[in-house]
């Protein structure tokens, strides 16, 4: 009987199981795309405390695989679940992972994140030498999963078990590197020989993104601009030297949109369903919106804002902040969603119930409130000050919310600029404020005044065809080129 080769995906995050933000929403999608393209997929992922399995049939596979990190008596829990016919395995281990939070609390960052992850990878690897067949790819996303091109770049020289596979390594975010002390390298297991300034060592730190970096057979990031960015120092968050040396094997490969998930047409956290070409029922998930959310429904026949995202520095939710008071004296509605730095939270907050018939602030993480917002809202805010690829747009654009966006990294290679005739949104060059504010005014002005424009515009932008299987075929390729036969 002859065997698929194996993709093997290794994640932090998985939706629906887990989720801070968008590599959940990748990795949920990805892998299963690939999977009905009929490539033999599977993801590895942490078993969190709190977690949604109802319906994908979770067991445990075995109760003690051997780790050997940090030390020899240390194991792993294995469970397998089915994901619509592709595996899902999950590793446990209660004291790494049944925690409140992924990563950080409020207070700051899990103290021993770098042993967590790095059990996570050594576990996934142990267990993978266990199966009958070694991976044809391992593909590892972010700093969490990064480690495992590196040690597999050091083992199949001399375990032959290894000697076929070959590594990805996906940047989804370059400022989230995992750097951690010295002396955590020297616990690891890596050899000697990778502690060197083309390898893992950054400054004296351990930094385990840059460890990936440096051994991986393949570096990706989640758009071709952003590919292009991380080259230079203002972008390249200190790497831009190493990402430079291995641009040979660097590629950005645009991500997809979830239409299974995030449509309009068919979307279970929705009050009524809309489609292009009769997006009626937009209008009916305003007003359920505008009640939803308190506001008065004269807002209804006023453009209604939304932004939705992490409050920090990347996504310029400060920017936001800081032009409030001027967006205020315009006739608009404005809702926010998202939480993150406390300051901004309470800013926000504050500003909230200075303008408590206007502007509508939710603090907090939930999944079907943003497909509401993302509806029942006109103009779409993103003032990010980089962005990886970014996924919320084009979920804006597929719900008919044109993006008012930085023409940064992947929000350059999904929006289509006003006053282009095929213009799917509006970007601005600089992250400042005048730009955004000024982005806005020309927005909300076409929204008001050239009611058929902005017709024209909802629909190219809902007809816009971000789908996975697209961005799939080049990992193939990708896959491919690297003389695995998937
Ligand atoms: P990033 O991964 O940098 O946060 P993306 O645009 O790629 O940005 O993905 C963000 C994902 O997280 C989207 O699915 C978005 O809807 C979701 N999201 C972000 N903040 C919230 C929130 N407060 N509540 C619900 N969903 C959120
Ligand atoms: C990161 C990036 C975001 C990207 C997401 C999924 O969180 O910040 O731009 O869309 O990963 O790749």
């Amino acid at each position: 009987m002859s065997i698929k080769p194996l993709v093997l995906f290794m994640t932090s995050e998985m939706y629906p199981f887990s989720k801070t933000g968008g590599l959940a929403d990748v990795l949920g999608a990805l892998p299963l795309t690939l999977h009905r393209m009929g490539v033999n997929t599977a993801v590895v992922t942490p078993m969190y405390g709190r977690f949604a399995t109802s319906g994908f049939n979770l067991r445990l596979l075995t109760e003690r695989c051997p780790v050997g990190y940090p030390w020899a008596p240390i194991t792993a829990e294995i469970y397998q679940a089915d994901y619509y016919g592709m595996p899902v395995y999950f590793v446990g281990r209660g004291e790494y992972f049944d925690r409140r939070f992924l990563y950080n609390t409020h207070a700051g960052d899990y103290f021993d994140n770098c042993e967590r992850f790095n059990f996570f990878c050594r576990a996934t690897l142990e267990w993978a030498r266990r199966l009958d067949w070694a991976p044809a790819v391992i593909h590892a996303h972010d700093w969490q999963s990064a480690l495992v091109p590196a040690y597999l770049h050091f083992w199949r020289r001399t375990d032959p078990y290894w000697k076929d596979t070959k590594t990805v390594l996906t940047i989804h975010n370059l400022a989230f590197q995992g750097r951690f002390a010295s002396r955590l390298f020297f616990d690891s297991g890596l050899p000697a020989e990778a502690w060197n300034m083309n390898g893992a060592e950054f400054f004296g730190d351990f930094n385990l993104l840059k460890t990936g970096i440096a051994y991986a057979d393949a570096v990706t990031t989640v758009s071709p601009t952003y590919a292009e960015e991380i080259l230079t120092p203002e972008f390249g968050c200190g790497l831009e030297g190493l990402l430079r040396r291995r641009r040979g094997v660097l590629r950005g490969i645009l991500n997809g949109a979830d239409y299974s998930v995030w449509d309009p047409r068919d979307d279970k956290f929705l009050p009524c369903i809309y489609r292009s070409g009769s997006p009626e029922g937009k209008l009916d998930c305003k007003r359920a919106l505008l009640k939803e959310m308190c506001l008065p429904d004269q807002l209804e026949d006023k453009p209604v804002l939304s932004f939705i995202g992490r409050f920090r520095g990347q996504k310029g939710v400060d920017l936001l902040v800081s032009i409030i008071p001027r967006l205020m004296e315009m006739e608009i509605g404005l809702i926010v969603l998202g939480e993150g730095k406390l300051e901004h939270e309470a800013k926000l907050q504050e500003l909230a119930e200075e303008h408590h018939d206007r502007l509508c602030v939710i603090v907090g993480y939930s999944e079907d409130l943003a497909h509401r917002i993302q509806a029942g809202s006109d103009i779409f805010l993103m003032p990010s000050r980089y962005e990886p690829c970014g996924l919320t747009q084009m979920y804006a654009l597929r719900f008919g919310t044109p993006p008012v966006a930085t023409a940064v990294g992947g929000l350059r290679d999904t929006i289509v600029p006003y006053p282009h005739p095929q213009a799917t949104g509006f970007t601005f060059a600089e992250p400042d404020p005048e730009s955004f504010y000024q982005t806005i005014c020309e927005a909300v002005d076409l929204w008001k005044n050239k009611k058929a424009y902005w017709r024209g515009m909802v629909e190219r932008a809902m007809s816009q065809d971000f789908s996975w299987e697209k961005s799939a075929a080049r990992y193939i390729e990708l896959y491919q080129s690297l003389g695995a036969r998937v």
